[in-house]
């Protein structure tokens, strides 16, 4: 059933119908449509194109045609949600149902709609990262004192605390907050009343259409308002980042939780376990967050070469920006409910290979002691450098090698060089704000608790 069937012969062929249709996509977007055309249907009234009358009757009808989608009303016989909406509302009010779409053009509402939808969603997906935020923050607040080698290269660098690491989810996640508000600031400008391309000839107050639906003010240019769709690409960069930054923490976690690492345990309600191999346990959950992103990616770069080479205004290459708006929205809520969970399952633990205190990652502490002995760093950093060779050559750790072995290498070490090798103090030793030294971690926990 189409809203245009009269200026064609005879009946579509239903094989082109079907591929035309997008109601399959946008039915996610039928609440955003009668919210829409209630606030239309009010434009006209203002505008004396309906009486008071026609109006109260429209607006009745628009919330039996809510009731009815949501009710799970088969809607597969339109084209899309904006003639389903219209089409069923004339169902329930007959003619004053007609004149709703005097003026207005599909083109502008599908804009609407979408924007009105991120509008209701995206304060959803920033509370989400809120929780994910406070589940971070309970378990570095767990676990205060627990100590794990920071990687570079994958390859041990130095000591930090393991509630600094948990910690450093924080700016990821505040930076996705702040961009997901951002997107919904740029975006707050309404279409309605631009029409198909020129604007209508009804003289519709769209300051206070645009007020009536929450938006902050009308969009300026009508040819300008049925182009956009970059409010899309906005909210996917945003999501697709935020996906990334998610899957780097869960790709620490699947590196982590192997027997090799063993630096965190997951816990067995987290694991998976595997059909054939009894001894597993598998972090399925983090590896599909950090596959997650794949899609996310794929979401903006697609919709992205959609637009590419598109002329101005509507063109109904637009009409596939349904499905990545939707599903970007629906999986970044999935999968930060579930990130966000996990971090509840997790522990670190002390008894893994790579946590066991290893005191070559203090060569650092220890170029850092001969620099306060007055030896430039440059220098401090090769003498640092041939103690850690030489201890390797012996076949020793660091630490065992005799105040006499190390001055060998460097006669100005003293009594006190020994002292270098203990984890705690070089993490206590950090001085600067952001470190991980455990006053810093602490204050950082608490800034966040408020
Ligand atoms: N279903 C269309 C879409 O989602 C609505 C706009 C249709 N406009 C048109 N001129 N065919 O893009």
């Amino acid at each position: 059933m189409n809203v245009w069937s009269r200026r064609l012969a005879g009946p579509r062929d239903p094989l082109f119908q079907a591929f035309n249709a997008s109601i399959v996509e946008d039915r996610f977007l039928a609440d955003a449509e009668a919210t829409a055309s209630a606030a239309y249907a009010r434009a006209l009234a203002r505008a004396s194109v309906l009486t008071a009358a026609e109006l109260d009757l429209i607006l009745v009808g628009l919330e039996r045609v809510r009731r009815r989608i949501a009710f799970g009303e088969d809607l597969c016989r339109f084209e899309d949600i904006h003639s389903a909406v219209e089409l069923l509302l004339t169902e329930e009010i007959g003619d004053a149902g007609r004149k709703l779409h005097t003026g207005r053009s599909r083109n502008e509402q599908v804009v609407a709609d979408e924007k009105l939808y991120l509008k209701a969603e995206i304060p959803k997906i920033v509370a989400a990262i809120g929780q994910v935020r406070a589940a971070a923050v309970a378990l570095a607040g767990a676990h205060p004192d627990a100590i794990i080698p920071g990687y570079t290269h994958l390859q041990p660098g130095q000591y930090v605390l393991f509630a600094h690491y948990v910690l450093s989810l924080l700016g990821p996640l505040e930076r996705a907050q702040s961009r997901l508000a951002e997107t919904l600031h740029r975006l707050d400008a309404c279409p309605l009343g631009s029409g198909a391309i020129a604007g209508s000839t009804i003289p519709l107050d769209r300051r206070t259409l645009a007020e009536d639906l929450g938006f902050a003010e009308p969009t300026s240019n009508s040819m300008d308002a049925v182009s956009d769709r970059t409010y899309i690409l906005d909210v996917l960069y945003a999501l697709a980042v935020l996906h990334l930054d998610l899957g780097r923490f869960a790709e620490d976690f699947v590196i982590f939780a192997t027997r090799e690492f063993g630096l965190i345990a997951l816990d067995d309600r987290l694991a998976t376990s595997s059909s054939l191999m009894p001894q597993k346990k598998n972090p399925d959950i983090f590896e599909l967050v950090r596959a997650s992103s794949g899609a996310a990616v794929g979401r903006l770069i697609g919709l992205m070469t959609t637009l590419k080479g598109l002329p101005s205004t509507y063109n109904k290459d637009l009409q596939t920006d349904k499905r990545p708006l939707r599903e970007g929205i629906e999986e970044a809520g999935r999968v930060l409910r579930v990130f966000g969970a996990a971090l509840g399952f997790i522990r670190p633990r002390a008894d893994g290979p790579a946590a066991k205190p290893d005191a070559s990652l203090l060569a650092t502490d220890l170029a850092d002691y001969l620099t306060e002995k007055g030896l430039p760093f440059r220098e401090a950093h090769g003498v640092a450098g041939a103690v850690v060779a030489y201890a390797e050559s012996q076949g020793k750790s660091c630490d065992e090698l005799s105040l006499a072995e190390l001055q060998k290498l460097y006669p100005g070490f003293g009594e006190d060089a020994r002292a270098v090798f203990s984890v705690r103090r070089s993490i206590e030793r950090k001085k600067t704000s952001g470190s991980t030294h455990p006053d810093e971690v602490r204050a950082a926990l608490n800034r966040e608790r408020e």
